[in-house]
């Protein structure tokens, strides 16, 4: 299952993300959230804490500054650019996908 949260500015966006993605690994799922913002604060709502997700968006910066390679693959990304929270939702920063393979 994929869900995508989009929105107006301030509706409500990060917290209805974080809420289903750990009511659902809560529930046992394997969960992976994406955070595509270009200010990414979902780690706060995921309950990462602000220095680690303080460092996801300084890798992010990174990203966007070409100062990082982008993950060739799907499970690199998740590693590299990734961070556990504490109901065991796996949250990555993702600036732009290349190439997505179907699925
Ligand atoms: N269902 C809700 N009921 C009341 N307040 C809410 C609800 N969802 C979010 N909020 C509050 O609204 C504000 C904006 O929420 P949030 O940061 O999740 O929005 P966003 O769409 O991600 O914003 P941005 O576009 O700035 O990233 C926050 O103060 C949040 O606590
Ligand atoms: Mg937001």
């Amino acid at each position: 299952m994929r869900v995508a949260v989009v929105g107006k500015g301030g509706s409500g966006k990060t917290t209805t993300s974080a809420v289903i993605a750990r009511t659902l690994a809560r529930r046992g799922l394997r969960v992976v959230a994406l955070d595509c913002d270009t200010n990414p604060n979902l780690g706060i709502s995921l309950g990462l804490g602000d220095e680690e997700t303080e460092r996801l968006a300084a890798m992010r910066d990174e990203l966007d500054a070409g100062d990082a390679e982008h993950a060739p693959s799907w499970d690199e990304l998740i590693d590299r650019f990734g961070s556990d929270g504490p109901d065991g939702v796996r949250l990555a920063v993702v600036s732009r996908i290349q190439n997505p393979e179907p699925g």
